[in-house]
């Protein structure tokens, strides 16, 4: 009975609504954290973990690509980088390539402007004209109204691509210091076999033009049925990946550009047995195992949903099941997010682009590190659907800035941290080396985040050893009436938006004296750089 009773009395005595959050009452007990520190760290994620999708449906019409010659677009893809950025989705099997095929006068425009731009060595400085950005912004919505709809309701039909669509692409790529990989279609086929011309048409391209870019083949073919009436088992896509590794063998280029697969959506059962026979097949030619992961599906996932610790446990079971398979089959292969995002079918609307949307990205973030997950890409950068990072008007969501600060302070190294005196699926930390690329702090700094799933401020209390450490909090917090169903966030207090179009904001931290507890409000996340922690695994 005591806990209940306490509960009624934490109930009254709360402290009013203040703003739509409650008041920190400032009497509760401090969860206790325990942090191990051994001489190494529990594990090392590369350096690319934090990483980003453009879907290929984006070249559904190849107007639409040109977007991504804005500057605006690119200044926030920097922003995240170093990490890859992968051109890929359902459409990968229905685009062709055709190097003869005139660009469209949008694609024109955007390559006369590359073209200028590489005379000049200098990436983003020179953008699209504000009226053909505008023209296609004014067509975006019915365009994306098309994506979505040829995704779920039928299938999809073959668009061509042209010499300007691969050359806005890498460029966007190169000027946000990003890395692209590049799905080629699996569904061309020749006989039961993978026809391998038109891939040998884009690297023909891609080579002449020097491009350094990476490369898979195909996306879920798990389902390749159901889009396209074509079934491919998956020793046959093993078969398929060595033909197309011994294609990239042939080019001086490519002999060391990385193969990434399959890219097999979520481990049910169908798709567990065609990975695992894919693996067994052709599981030696592939660099990193790629699979998808969306925790629900965009039509009927709800705001508790991203609030609900059962929902961020199912990725658990999904992580150690990817896992288990690949170290049956191919073990110790890196293995891969290669698409995931909040929910599928281009995320949840209303939900999947707010403060809310944070919940699910953040912990998988922290978990996927914890578990043995080697890179993460973020389904999307920008485009159709409400999952994006960046909305049609180049605007960053709240996701956006999560993943901005997340990439400034969280380093590759991972440390093991618990939580004892509240449950700690309810309130979730995570623990690592900070990241050394940041200019303030230094080798042997730890950077802690946390989420706050419960609907009152929680305290969090350092293990003493390091109560004379001085902390800085980066705490992320909506903006704005719409509260936890913000668009708009603050670090510190201070709403996150850009200066201009070439210019992010400074992430400022907040000092908090040595010893002091950290108090994470009622749903929400933030991050704590421990300074002059000197922990060995750091160093
Ligand atoms: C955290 O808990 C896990 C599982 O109970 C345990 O294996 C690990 O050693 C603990 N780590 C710390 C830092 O206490
Ligand atoms: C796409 O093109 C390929 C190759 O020409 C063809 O085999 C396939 O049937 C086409 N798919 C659709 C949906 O038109
Ligand atoms: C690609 O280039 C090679 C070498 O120049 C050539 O032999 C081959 O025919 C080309 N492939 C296609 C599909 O045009
Ligand atoms: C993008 O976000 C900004 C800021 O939240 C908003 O003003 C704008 O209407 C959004 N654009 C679209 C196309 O949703
Ligand atoms: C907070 O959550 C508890 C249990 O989950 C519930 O009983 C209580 O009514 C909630 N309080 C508010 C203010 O929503």
């Amino acid at each position: 009975m005591l806990p209940r009773l306490g509960l009624i009395l934490a109930l009254l005595c709360r402290a009013p609504l203040i703003g739509g959050s409650w008041a920190d009452p400032g009497q509760s007990e401090a969860a206790v954290l325990s942090i191990q520190l051994p001489e190494q760290p529990a594990r090392e994620v590369s350096p690319f973990f934090l990483s980003l999708t453009i879907d290929a449906n984006l070249a559904t019409d190849p107007r639409f690509i040109t977007f991504l010659g804005s500057t605006k677009l690119r200044t926030l893809a920097r922003g995240l980088s170093p990490g890859f950025v992968r051109f890929g989705g359902t459409k990968t099997d229905f685009l062709i390539f055709d190097p003869e095929e005139k660009p469209t006068a949008e694609e024109e425009v955007c390559q006369n402007l590359l073209a200028k731009q590489d005379a000049a060595d200098v990436c983003g400085f020179r953008s699209m004209p504000m009226d053909v950005i505008e023209q296609l912004q004014s067509q975006w919505p019915f365009q994306e109204m098309v994506i979505l709809w040829e995704e779920s309701r039928k299938r999809p039909r073959n668009t061509t691509i042209t010499r300007s669509t691969v050359d806005i692409l890498y460029d966007f790529a190169r000027c946000a210091n990003l890395h692209l990989i590049f799905g080629l279609n699996a569904l061309l086929r020749r006989g039961n076999q993978w026809d391998s011309s038109n891939a040998q048409l884009i690297l023909n391209y891609t080579e002449s033009q020097n491009y350094d870019m990476d490369w898979e083949l195909g996306n879920e073919p798990n389902s390749f049925r159901k889009k396209s009436g074509i079934y491919i088992d998956g020793s046959q896509l093993g078969q398929d990946f060595i033909q197309l590794r011994q294609l990239l063998d042939s080019y001086s280029s490519y002999r060391n550009a990385k193969l990434y697969g399959p890219d097999v959506g979520q481990p049910r059962k169908h798709t567990q047995k065609l990975l695992r026979s894919f693996l067994k097949s052709g599981g030696k030619v592939i660099d990193s195992v790629t699979w998808h992961h969306y925790y629900l599906n965009g039509r009927t996932a709800t705001r508790e949903d991203f609030l609900s610790p059962d929902v961020l446990d199912t990725f658990i079971t999904a992580v150690q099941e990817e896992l288990q398979l690949v170290d049956d089959t191919v073990p110790g292969k890196k293995v891969w997010l290669g698409e995931t995002s909040s929910a599928y079918g281009g995320g949840a609307p209303q939900l999947s682009n707010t403060y809310l949307a944070g919940f699910m990205w953040l912990d998988k973030l922290g978990l996927s590190a914890k578990l043995g997950i080697d890179v993460v890409m973020r389904q999307v950068l920008f485009g159709a659907g409400s999952y994006h990072l960046v909305n049609a008007s180049f605007e960053p969501l709240p996701d956006y800035w999560l993943s901005l600060v997340y990439k400034k302070l969280v380093g590759a190294k991972v440390l093991q941290v618990n939580l004892s005196g509240e449950d700690p699926r309810r309130l979730r930390v995570y623990l690592h080396c900070t990241n050394e690329h940041h200019p303030k702090y230094r080798e042997g700094d730890i950077t802690l985040f946390a989420l706050n799933l419960y609907n009152s401020t929680k305290h969090l209390q350092l293990p003493s050893s390091f109560s004379s450490r001085q902390i800085d909090e980066y705490l992320l917090l909506p903006h704005g009436e719409d509260s936890i169903l913000s668009k708009s966030v603050q670090l510190n207090g201070h709403v996150l938006k850009m200066l201009d179009d070439e210019i992010l904001p400074t992430l400022r931290e907040k000092p908090l004296s040595p010893g002091s507890r950290l108090a994470l409000p009622a749903f929400s996340y933030g991050f704590y750089v421990i300074r002059n922690a000197k922990v060995r695994a750091c160093i």
